[in-house]
C-alpha cells in the first residue's frame, strides 16, 4: 500500500467510526461515483476521494453543535446559512477536514464546503461532488437514473439538473431556499444557455 492508500484508509477509518451506519454507506457510494465522474472528466480521483469521504463529516453534529462550531472558530458565513443550521455541516465539516486530517488543498476543502448549497463558478471537484451526494448507488428516487446519465455525459447539464432538483424540493416542501443555490443554478442555465447559442 504506498502512502497516498495508507492516507485514505486512515480517513475511511475515522468516519467510520464516527457516523452511524447509513451515513457511512452513502459516504462509501459517493466516494465511489465521484471517483469515477473525476477519472471521467479528467479529474484528480484522489481529491475526489477525499473530498467525498469527508463531505458530511460534520452531518451528524446537532444544530447547536454546529452553530457553536462556527462561533467558536469565527467562520465566515451569511445569516442565511447560519439560520438554516441543516447547511452548516458543508463549512463546518470543511473545517473540521482541515484541523483534524491536516488536508489543505483548497480544491477539496471548497468541495466539501460548498455541497450543501453549490455556489456560482463551481470547479469541477465542487460539481463532481454535489452531483455525487444525488446519484450515489444507496439513492433511490424518481429521476435518479436519468440523473446519473446525464452526470455522466454532462457534468453541467447534471448540476442543473441537481439544482432544479434541490430547488423544486424545497419548494414543494416549504424549506428554505439558500441565496447560493439560487444564483448557481441561474449562473449555470446561463452559460449552458450561451455556449449553445454561440
Ligand atoms: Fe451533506
Ligand atoms: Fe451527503
Amino acid at each position: 500500500m504506498n502512502n497516498e492508500d495508507q492516507r485514505i484508509e486512515r480517513i475511511k477509518k475515522r468516519v467510520k467510526a464516527r457516523q452511524p451506519a447509513g451515513r457511512y454507506q452513502h459516504t462509501l457510494g459517493v466516494a465511489k461515483v465521484a471517483c469515477d465522474l473525476a477519472r471521467h472528466y479528467g479529474e484528480s480521483e484522489e481529491k475526489a476521494q477525499i473530498a467525498a469521504l469527508l463531505h458530511d463529516y460534520a452531518k451528524d453534529l446537532k444544530e447547536r453543535e454546529l452553530k457553536e462550531y462556527v462561533l467558536n472558530h469565527n467562520l465566515k458565513v451569511d445569516q442565511g446559512l447560519f439560520e438554516t443550521y441543516q447547511l452548516l455541516h458543508g463549512i463546518v465539516g470543511a473545517h473540521m477536514a482541515k484541523a483534524e486530517f491536516q488536508i489543505d488543498d483548497d480544491e477539496i476543502l471548497q468541495a466539501i464546503t460548498y455541497h450543501t448549497t453549490g455556489r456560482v463558478h463551481m470547479t469541477p471537484l465542487e460539481k463532481i461532488i454535489y452531483l455525487s451526494d444525488f446519484i450515489e448507488e444507496n439513492r433511490d428516487y424518481p429521476g435518479v437514473k436519468a440523473l446519473r446519465e446525464l452526470a455522466y455525459k454532462d457534468l453541467d447539464q447534471g448540476l442543473l439538473q441537481g439544482f432544479n432538483n434541490t430547488i423544486e424540493f424545497l419548494v414543494k416542501t416549504d424549506k428554505v431556499l439558500h441565496c447560493n443555490t439560487v444564483e448557481a443554478r441561474n449562473q449555470i442555465l446561463r452559460e449552458i444557455y450561451t455556449n449553445e447559442s454561440g
